[in-house]
This record gives structure tokens, sequence and C-alpha cells, in this order.
């Protein structure tokens, strides 16, 4: 374990893990120069963020520092956190060009056809959910294990509409960030765009996980 991701006081610290490709490789669907600034400056940014929240609150818990805001402190931590988990289900849930999109096999497609009617009505609901999705967030598909639910949500910033207890089985990141270099503000042509990255099998095998 580096030195960056060792324990300090009990709390574990985080590192940028690697992309699944290269920067060029979701080229022409999104372009090397959003992959790289997405990847090293903002997904990093979220991890150095939460390691340095996370020496904060060290200081914090060890009364080296008497006077904070907890709620600014945690909310932020929030939010970095998050930042750094999205992101990596988001690069990982996408496949180099020529290998992803398509439709899912599978359990999840017989999942999504029997809830969605068919997996054309399910893209067209979800594309609908992102497109209408106000300012920056995500749109996700999660998986309820309590009933066998996929549910259609989308996430606000990085947190807001959150449900516990339902994982990610599909994601997509529509921060401004994530297309405006290539799309400006035509962000429904990078949703079109993305259903082309889509890795069916990382999806699969996020669900999967949560299958009995
Ligand atoms: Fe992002």
């Amino acid at each position: 374990m580096s030195e960056e991701n060792s324990i300090v006081n009990g709390l574990h610290k985080y590192e940028l893990p690697p992309l699944p490709y290269k920067v060029d490789g979701l080229e022409p669907f999104i372009s090397k120069d959003i992959v790289d600034i997405h990847y090293n400056a903002h997904h990093k940014g979220y991890v150095n963020t939460a390691n340095k929240l996370i020496d904060r609150m060290n200081s914090i818990i060890k009364e080296e520092e008497k006077s904070y805001d907890l709620h600014g402190v945690i909310r932020s931590l929030t939010f970095n956190i998050n930042g750094d988990k999205l992101h990596t289900m988001y690069w990982n849930n996408m496949t180099e060009q020529g290998k992803g999109g398509g439709k899912p096999g599978g359990k999840l497609a017989d999942m999504i056809d029997r809830q969605y009617g068919s997996f054309d009505r399910f893209k067209a609901l979800f594309t609908e959910a992102a497109n209408s999705n106000p300012g920056t967030g995500w749109a996700v598909l999660n998986y309820d294990a309590e009933n066998g639910n996929l549910q259609i949500m989308t996430v606000e910033n990085h947190f807001m509409n959150h449900l516990a207890e339902m994982p990610v089985v599909l994601i997509v990141d529509e921060f401004e960030h994530a297309y405006y270099l290539q799309y400006k503000n035509k962000r429904p042509d990078y949703i079109t765009a993305w259903w082309n990255l889509v890795n069916w099998d990382d999806a699969e095998k996020r669900l999967g996980k949560y299958l009995e």
C-alpha cells in the first residue's frame, strides 16, 4: 500500500485509480482533451481534496483544530469522496471505441425487457432522464435488491437524489466538464455519443454482484 493510501489515525486515504483505456481511447465519441482534463484535473482533484479533508478530520478528531464548521467539512468530504467513486464507476462503465455500445445481454437484458418492455424503450427513457436532468449531475440506473427493480435515477451534484442501498449498474456524467469542450451546449448529442461507449460487460458484472 502506498504512503498516499496509508491509514492515518484510522482513516484510509484515497488513490486515483487507473483509467481502463488511454486518454484517446474514447474517441471520436469523447475527445482525448476531455478525458485528459476530466481524469487528470477533475477526478484527480476530487481524490486530492478528499485526502486533504481526511487530514482535516484527523486534526478535528485529535482536537488540534479548535474552530471549524463540521457540517461544512463533512459536506465537502461527501462531495469529494463521491466524486472519486462516481468517476471511477463512470470510467469503467465505458469501453474503448468499437468495443462498447449495442445492447446488454444475460440477466440484465432479461430484467430490462421485463421491467421496461424492451431495451429500446429503456434506452429512450434513460436518455430522456439524462437530457432533462437540470444542471450538474448524473443519470444512473440503480438496482434495488429489496424488490429487484432497476430504477432510472438522476443524481444532482454528487449526492442529491441519491438513494441508499441501491448499487449503480449504469452511469453517465452530466457535468459540463464531461462534454462541453466537444459538444458545447448540445448535451443530448453527448448522451447519444455516450451510448456507443457503454461497457455492458461492466454493467452486467456490477449487477451480478447483487444477484443471488
Ligand atoms: Fe465529471
